[in-house]
C-alpha cells in the first residue's frame, strides 16, 4: 500500500525556502504515528531541510546522483528503483516534496492530506492538482488551533478509485 501524506494550504502551498510553512504540533504527532515502522520515501531536498534520517522509519532518499550519500538513509536514483526498493514493505509513505509528489500521484492508493485552513501566497513550492472524483473520502479529522497549532486543519484520508 503506498500513500501519499502531505500537509497543505488551500492554495495547495505546501513549502517555501525548502522548509515547512508553519508547525502544526497535532499534525507532526499524526505524521509521526502514521509513518513510524513503515517506509518513507522523500526527495533529495526534502532530506536535505530536515537533515537527517527520521527515527524508527525506513528512510530512502530520490536523487540523480549516483554518489549522494547519507547516513541512516538508503538512495534510489529512479521511479523504478524506488518501486524495487518498496517490494520488501507492506506500507510505503510518499513524504514529499513536490517534486516527488508529482512524480507518484498516480501511482499511489491512498492520499494523507492535512488540509490546512490558510493561504500562502510566498509559498513556493506547490502540491500536485488533484482530481477529486477519483477519490473516496474515508476518513476526516478537525482540529482547532491553539497555542501549538498556528491554523485551524482537517486530516482527510483519501482512497483512489483504480
Ligand atoms: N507540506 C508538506 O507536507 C511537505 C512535505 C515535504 C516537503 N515539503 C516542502 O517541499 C519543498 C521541497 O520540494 P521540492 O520539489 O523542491 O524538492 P523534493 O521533491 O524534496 O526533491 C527534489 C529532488 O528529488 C530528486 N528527484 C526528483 N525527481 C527525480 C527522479 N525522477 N529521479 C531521481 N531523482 C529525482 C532530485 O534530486 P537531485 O537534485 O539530487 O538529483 C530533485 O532535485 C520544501 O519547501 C519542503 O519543505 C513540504
Amino acid at each position: 500500500m503506498k500513500t501519499i501524506i502531505v500537509a497543505k494550504g488551500l492554495d495547495n502551498a505546501i513549502g517555501q525556502d525548502n522548509e515547512l510553512l508553519c508547525r502544526l504540533s497535532n499534525d507532526l504527532k499524526f505524521f509521526k504515528k502514521t509513518t513510524s515502522g513503515h517506509l518513507i520515501l522523500m526527495g533529495r531536498k526534502t532530506y536535505e531541510s530536515i537533515n537527517r534520517p527520521l527515527p524508527n522509519r525506513v528512510n530512502v532518499i530520490l536523487t540523480n546522483n549516483k554518489n549522494y550519500k547519507a547516513e541512516g538513509c538508503h538512495i534510489v536514483n529512479s521511479i523504478t528503483e524506488a518501486e524495487e526498493f518498496f517490494k520488501d514493505y507492506e506500507k510505503i509513505f510518499i513524504i514529499g516534496g513536490a517534486q516527488i509528489y508529482n512524480l507518484f500521484a498516480d501511482r499511489v492508493d491512498r492520499y494523507m492530506i492535512t488540509q490546512i485552513k490558510a493561504n500562502f501566497p510566498d509559498a513556493d513550492s506547490h502540491f500536485t492538482d488533484l482530481d477529486y472524483t477519483k477519490l473516496n473520502l474515508i476518513e476526516k479529522t478537525e482540529f482547532k488551533a491553539d497555542e501549538k497549532n498556528e491554523y485551524d486543519f482537517d486530516v482527510e484520508i483519501y482512497t483512489v478509485n483504480k
